[in-house]
C-alpha cells in the first residue's frame, strides 16, 4: 500500500499504553496505517518527513471555545478560530453556544456544521441548554444531538435553577452526551469583577466569592448522583471545587472536569496591573486556588485542560476593569503553558499531558481522538519541546488579542499540526 506520509525520527505518546518513546508513523489514506515502536525503521522512499528531537501525540482537542460566529465575527469567526486552533496544536475543538444568537436549536447546529466543513481543524457543536440561554425553557436537546451537538451547555452563566438543571440533564442522559456546566450562582456574584479576597479589598472591587462557583458544583454532583446523568464542570477555579470533585468522583458520580490554562498558571495578585485582560469569569483566584487545581490535574480529581478561548474586542477590553466583558484567549498559548508549567516543572508526565489533552476530552465527547492505532484518523500534534518562545499576539491566528500572556517566555511549541492526514500547520 502507498504511504501519504512517514513521520520518522521522533518519539511517539500513547496515552493507551504509556508509551514514550522512539517510532516511526505512518499515514496513509487520511488514516494511521502503522506505528513501529522502534528506532529505526525501513522506509520505501515516499513523502518523510524527520522529526528527530520531535514528540509525536495523538491530536490535542479542546472542548471548551468560543468562536464567535454567528454574532460578533469581528472578534473570530469559525475559520479564523479553527486556524488558531491548528496553530495551537489542536486537532479538534468543541464551541460554546453563546453566539448572538445562541446555538440552541438544530439549524444553529447545522449552521456550525456546515461552515466547519471549510475548517482546518474539526469543529464540534455544543448546544444550549435553555432558549436563548435565558434559563427559561429546556431547548430541543434530541434534535440538537441529532445534528451532531457532542454536549449541551449554557456557558457563560451558571443554569440558576435547580428544576431546570435537573431536567436537562435527565434529557441529556437520553441523548448519551454530558451537560457542561459553567457553575456560578448569580445572586452571590452580581457585579462581582475579581475573585473577592485580600486582593479584591485592597483594590476596592467587587467581589466574586469561591463558594458562588462550590455551591453550584455541589448541586450539579448531587443532580448527576441522582439522574445518572453525566456532568462536567467548566473551568474549575477553587481549591473547595477540586475536593467536591475528588470526592465525588471517589463515590462513582458520573462527574468530570476541566482546568484552564490561566486558572493554573495566575493568581489574583496580578489584578494590581488593572490590565482588563487578567479579568475573566471564573476569575483568577488565589496561591492556595492554583495549587489545588494543579494538584487536582496531576491526581485525576480534574479531567483535562480547556482553553475557555474567548476572544473579545480591543475596543471592548480598553474599557475600565468594571465594565469591561470577561474573558481571554488561550488557544495558542494552552499547549506552551502546560509545557512549561506542568511538564518542565516536572507535576505531569508526557503520557499524563497527552490524556489531560487529548484522550480525555475525547472520552469525555466521545468524539474520536486520544489515540495513536492503526485504522484511527490521522489527527497528530508534532512538538518541539526545547523551542524557546516569545508570547507575541501579533503573530496569533486569532482576530483578538485579548491576552494576558503576550511577553511570557514560555518552552515548547506545537509545530507541525495534522487533521485526517492533511498538515493543516507547520513551522518545519
Ligand atoms: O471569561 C469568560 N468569558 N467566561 C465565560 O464563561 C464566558 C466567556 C466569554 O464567552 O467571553
Amino acid at each position: 500500500m502507498k504511504n501519504d506520509m512517514v513521520l520518522a525520527g521522533g518519539k511517539i505518546v500513547d496515552p493507551a499504553t504509556g508509551y514514550f518513546g522512539p517510532a516511526t508513523v505512518f499515514i496513509s489514506d487520511g488514516k494511521i496505517e502503522k506505528v513501529e515502536k522502534r528506532k529505526k525503521s525501513k522506509i520505501a522512499g515516499g513523502n518523510v518527513i524527520k522529526l528527530d528531537g520531535k514528540i509525536i501525540c495523538p491530536g490535542f482537542i479542546d472542548m471548551h471555545v468560543h468562536l464567535r460566529e454567528p454574532g460578533d465575527e469581528d472578534e473570530e469567526t469559525i475559520i479564523s478560530g479553527s486556524e488558531a486552533a491548528a496553530a495551537g496544536g489542536f486537532t479538534s475543538i468543541a464551541c460554546m453556544p453563546n453566539t448572538k444568537p445562541p446555538l440552541d436549536d438544530a439549524g444553529a447546529i447545522e449552521y456550525v456544521n456546515n461552515r466547519a466543513l471549510l475548517a482546518p481543524v474539526k469543529v464540534y457543536p455544543v448546544g444550549a441548554v435553555t432558549v436563548g440561554q435565558k434559563g427559561d425553557t429546556l431547548t430541543e436537546m434530541m434534535e440538537m444531538s441529532a445534528c451532531g451537538a457532542v454536549a449541551f451547555s449554557d456557558d457563560g452563566s451558571g443554569v440558576q435553577n435547580n428544576d431546570m438543571m435537573r431536567r436537562a440533564l435527565e434529557y441529556s442522559k437520553t441523548c448519551g452526551v454530558p451537560v457542561i456546566s459553567h457553575c456560578e450562582y448569580s445572586d452571590l456574584t452580581a457585579s462581582g469583577v475579581m475573585h473577592e479576597g485580600f486582593i479584591s479589598s485592597k483594590l476596592g472591587m467587587k467581589g466574586i466569592p469561591a463558594i458562588a462557583e462550590e455551591l453550584m458544583v455541589m448541586r450539579e454532583i448531587m443532580l448527576a448522583s441522582l439522574t445518572g446523568a453525566r456532568v462536567h464542570i467548566a473551568h474549575v477555579s477553587t481549591a473547595g471545587s477540586v475536593d467536591l470533585i475528588r470526592k465525588a468522583k471517589k463515590s462513582k458520580v458520573p462527574v468530570t472536569a476541566e482546568v484552564t490554562p490561566h486558572h493554573f498558571s495566575m493568581t489574583d495578585e496580578l489584578i494590581n496591573s488593572f490590565d482588563t485582560n487578567l479579568k475573566v469569569n471564573p476569575p483568577l483566584r488565589t496561591k492556595n486556588d492554583v495549587d489545588a487545581v494543579i494538584k487536582g490535574l496531576a491526581d485525576g480529581a480534574i479531567d483535562c485542560v480547556a482553553s475557555d478561548h474567548a476572544p473579545h474586542s480591543i475596543e471592548d477590553k480598553e474599557l475600565e476593569f468594571d465594565y469591561a466583558p470577561f474573558g481571554l484567549i488561550g488557544l495558542e498559548t494552552a499547549l506552551g503553558l502546560v509545557i512549561t508549567k506542568l511538564i518542565n516543572e516536572k507535576i505531569l508526565t508526557w503520557v499524563e499531558v497527552v490524556d489531560r489533552m487529548s484522550a480525555a476530552p475525547a472520552r469525555i465527547l466521545d468524539i474520536p481522538g486520544g489515540i495513536l492505532n492503526e485504522g484511527e484518523p490521522a489527527d497528530i500534534t508534532v512538538i518541539d519541546p526545547e523551542l524557546e518562545w516569545i508570547v507575541n499576539p501579533n503573530d496569533f491566528k486569532s482576530l483578538s488579542r485579548n491576552t494576558p500572556f503576550a511577553g511570557w517566555q514560555l518552552k515548547g511549541k506545537a509545530v507541525m499540526t495534522i487533521v485526517d492526514g492533511n498538515i493543516v500547520y507547520s513551522l518545519i
